[in-house]
């Protein structure tokens, strides 16, 4: 089971914190959020029931770590990439394409149109065995098309027209885009992405499925993670304490005017954890000119660098951090320089532990300082815990679009720029 606590203690108790009655007065609204969630629930919810979605992924990854890849690049941008991006850093090694006994191929991440990061992807990988996932929900992005365009390219150098789609994988909508119309053409392989499940909401699709069973993650270690925190949900309603989030985040914005939400883990592993839950927060809730604006950071690096602003900056900010009870490794710190007071004491502890001294340390002192702020407590990063706490968010973001009376699952004010790309471009028709 996952081990995952949600502690809104110091949003109520620093001075300027949610009162009691005021969540007593939001009550009626959270229940029929969640009740009209749960009668009706979005895609996202039935995913870790749908083990239909996880059998191709898990089959076609282990096509791929047979063939003897050499190289994987995952081409696709915002929710067809974040997500992704958050598991490989949360639990594959840090330095994992430089190690020899890796098991699966290297994984690279073509995501921005960067020609730098493109070209440089194109430097390192070996295309004769390389593989291509190319990843995209409406099947038209710009930026993903034009990367595929340029990998496809590279492809067919070392492969040949006629082989190279063997070593591609389109993840798109079973029916919607031109990815599906190429896969007929070329005969690709395909994953489906459910239709009713939109690209932020799609990590524990094929769209984060496929590349994490590519490198030998667990994925039904992932699901089932995630269909506990479900089960949870659909018993506890408003009761469960990733639904009472919602409840909290809203009113410290509406209430307190606290409208930055900054996620803070306390582990480099969850830093692009945190990039997948500013976009998921973001472009779910930022209509109408409401929403609060996320922002991600890392402790304890960010104690040297944004601290300062949460402790004596505007009182504009909730600080989530995100705490590991038990890190993966851990390194004792060797004693030495007994005679330096201000060296020597570190000797005999370890790295974790300073970790996590440090993590209570800036907690106490933001609620000293009466900066509103809340903790996830998660037991390990691990499959397991992060499938919960994607799911837990997604449900939290969820119920918050309702609580501010926005379309958590569009995103209208993407489009303008896109329309104008388009047409600047060259797109037949704009
Ligand atoms: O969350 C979303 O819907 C967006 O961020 C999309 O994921 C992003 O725009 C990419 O879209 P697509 O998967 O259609 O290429």
């Amino acid at each position: 089971m996952a081990n995952v606590a949600f502690d809104y203690t110091n949003l109520v108790e620093v001075e300027g914190g949610i009162g009691d009655e005021e969540l007593r007065d939001l009550r009626p609204n959270l229940e029929e959020a969640v009740n009209t969630f749960l009668e009706n629930p979005p895609g996202f919810m039935r995913l870790p029931e749908t083990t239909g979605l996880s059998g191709p992924s898990k089959s076609l990854a282990e096509e791929v770590r047979a063939s003897g890849a050499t190289d994987f690049v995952h081409i696709g941008i915002g929710g067809s990439a974040l997500g992704p991006i958050a598991l490989h850093r949360a639990l594959n090694h840090p330095y994992y394409n430089l190690l020899a006994d890796r098991g699966g191929p290297r994984l690279h991440f073509a995501e921005n149109t960067d020609p730098a990061t493109l070209a440089a992807i194109l430097d390192v990988a070996d295309m004769a065995g390389t593989w291509a996932n190319v990843v995209t929900k409406s099947g038209s992005t710009a930026e993903t098309m034009a990367n595929f365009l340029v990998i496809r390219g590279a492809l067919v150098d070392a492969l040949g027209e006629d082989a190279y789609g063997e070593h591609v994988v389109f993840t798109t909508d079973p029916e919607e885009g031109y990815l599906v119309q190429i896969a007929g053409k070329e005969s690709i392989r395909t994953l489906q992405i459910p239709p009713d499940v939109g690209g932020r909401f799609s990590v524990l699709t094929p769209v984060g499925l496929f590349p994490a069973a590519v490198t030998g993650l667990d994925v039904d270690a992932l699901l089932r993670g995630a269909a506990e925190c479900a089960g949870e949900v659909t018993e506890r309603g408003a009761d469960h304490p990733a639904v009472q989030g919602a409840a909290f985040h809203y009113l410290m914005d509406t209430a307190r005017g606290r409208n930055v939400r900054v996620m803070m883990p306390y582990t480099d592993s969850l830093d692009r954890f945190a990039s997948w839950f500013v976009q998921l927060w973001a472009e779910s809730l930022g209509k109408e000119g409401k929403g609060s604006t996320p922002h991600g950071a890392v402790g304890t690096t960010d104690q040297h660098s944004q601290v300062q602003l949460y402790m004596q900056g505007p009182q504009d900010k909730i600080i989530e951090i995100i705490e590991v009870e038990e890190h993966p490794r851990d390194l004792t710190i060797p004693k030495a320089y007994d005679d330096l007071e201000g060296v020597g004491y570190l000797g005999g502890h370890t790295m974790a532990e300073l970790l996590n001294v440090e993590c209570d340390a800036t907690r106490r002192a933001l609620t000293e300082a009466g900066r509103p702020n809340a903790t996830i407590k998660l037991g390990r990063v691990d499959e397991e815990h992060l499938g919960y706490l994607f799911q837990a968010l997604e449900v939290q973001t969820a119920i918050a679009g309702s609580l501010y009376e926005v379309n958590a699952f569009d995103q209208p004010g993407v489009e303008a720029g896109k329309q104008i790309t388009y047409s600047r471009m060259g797109r037949p028709g704009y």
